[in-house]
């Protein structure tokens, strides 16, 4: 976790992302649940450098915490968001 104690959601609008699904992910500011949404920070990226070089997970690429979610969805980010936040 930041020091800010705020998880850090990093997205990655890159286009092999993009194309793969991110641009789902681009609302997802508005759909973290409320209590949980001063304890994120959001940070877009135009390229994670996972696009290239992982052989074994897809697009799109999103961090939480520096934890790496590939094929990425709104449902799977928030779960990540939620486990990290629970602990
Ligand atoms: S475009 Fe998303 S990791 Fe490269």
């Amino acid at each position: 976790m930041e020091e800010s104690g705020k998880i850090k959601l990093e997205l990655c609008f890159g286009t092999t992302c993009f194309v793969m699904g991110a641009s789902k992910l681009q609302e997802i500011e508005n759909l973290i649940p409320p209590q949980y949404k001063n304890k994120v920070e959001v940070k877009a990226h135009t390229c994670l450098d996972l696009c290239k070089n992982s052989k074994y997970m897809k697009a799109p690429f999103v961090k939480v915490d520096g934890e790496i979610i590939s094929e990425a969805t709104v449902e799977k980010v928030i779960r990540a968001i939620e486990s990290k936040l629970n602990g």
